[in-house]
């Protein structure tokens, strides 16, 4: 495989900064090394840059209205050419980045006839619309609008929405009001802590996975630090307690490199500013290497499915 790494340092989704130092740090964290070492050819693109903007927010509670425009029309552009190249891995920067992401991928998709699929691994269902969001933080929204919700007005427009019943999110246990009740009426595939405690983490992955291959689908897998457990994965703004644990991520991984059909990922939300000797970072290196072929044996393939 060519993995394209793409440097996307967006900081605009919060009001916490530090995440503009995550590209360097997955780099520090040897990504390049790791993924040469299972055989790929890694082409690091360094980072994406965005224009400057002055636009007015729908609401005064918004942070960071302008800048998480400009970044998502620039990684929306840099996600769609990396796409005719190779398989892109977006180092974050915050989660509203994946604004930008799934429209590129969604738009190259389109371009293929090839339905796209989206992964979202995060403890949080990143729901809200500019106008239910409590906290005003826009990396808390891009999953309303990739999948095309209202009052994004000033966004690209989403001319290729991905369809509810093609997201699947793992590792809910912070969901705000707003955002359940409008999972709840959509068709989005949602499972949260409760039921990977009950029935393990492989089996809602597993169905997943056979739709996609089904559909003859693209699958991008967007990676939030916080899905993992916060005594594991310290450097995140957002931890809650009681996530994925290094084993159940891994399997994820694994199970993803599989199945061979992860066409885009996403790293996010890291903020090197608040890890521990680099053991958030070097973890996410671990867990994108798991996911591109690290192993420990050899499995029949699609032994998951
Ligand atoms: N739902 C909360 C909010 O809207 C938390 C969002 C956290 N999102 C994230 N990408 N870490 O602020
Ligand atoms: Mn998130
Ligand atoms: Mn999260
Ligand atoms: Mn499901």
């Amino acid at each position: 495989q060519t993995c394209i790494l793409i440097g996307a340092p967006v900081d605009s989704g919060k009001q916490r900064r530090g995440c503009l130092m995550g590209p360097d740090a997955y780099r520090t964290a040897g990504l390049v090394e790791s993924l040469e070492e299972l055989g790929h050819r890694v082409i690091d693109q360094g980072d994406v840059t965005r224009a400057e903007k002055s636009l007015t927010a729908p609401d005064a509670k918004i942070h960071y209205w302008s800048e998480t425009i400009a970044w998502t029309e620039a990684l929306a552009d840099a996600a769609e050419a990396a796409m005719q190249k190779g398989l892109p891995i977006f180092l974050g920067g915050d989660h509203s980045l994946a604004a930008g992401t799934v429209t590129g991928v969604a738009r190259y998709a389109n371009a293929q006839n090839r339905p796209q699929f989206v992964l979202w691994l995060d403890a949080h269902s990143d729901y809200h619309t500019p106008t239910s969001t409590d906290s005003g933080n826009l990396h808390g929204t891009p999953l309303a609008y990739f999948t095309g919700r209202e009052g994004f007005e000033g966004f690209p427009k989403v001319k290729q929405p991905i369809p509810q019943e093609n997201v699947c999110i793992i590792g809910l246990r912070s969901v705000d009001t707003a955002e359940r009740e409008a999972l709840m009426a959509s068709q989005i595939h949602r499972h949260d802590m409760r039921e990977i405690d009950e029935s393990g983490i492989a089996k809602p992955l597993a169905a997943f996975l056979k739709r996609v291959a089904e559909a003859n689908g693209l699958l991008h897998v967007s990676l939030d630090v916080d899905f993992l457990d916060p005594s594991v994965a310290p450097a995140v703004g957002t931890t809650v307690p009681g996530g994925a644990t290094v084993r159940e991520a891994h399997l994820v991984m694994e199970m993803l490199h599989d199945s061979g059909l992860m066409t885009s990922l996403d790293l996010v939300e890291l903020n090197p500013f608040l890890d521990e000797r680099g053991r958030t970072a070097t973890l996410m290196v671990d867990l994108a290497a798991s996911s591109l072929g690290r192993k420990i044996f050899d499995r029949p393939t699609r032994s998951h499915l």
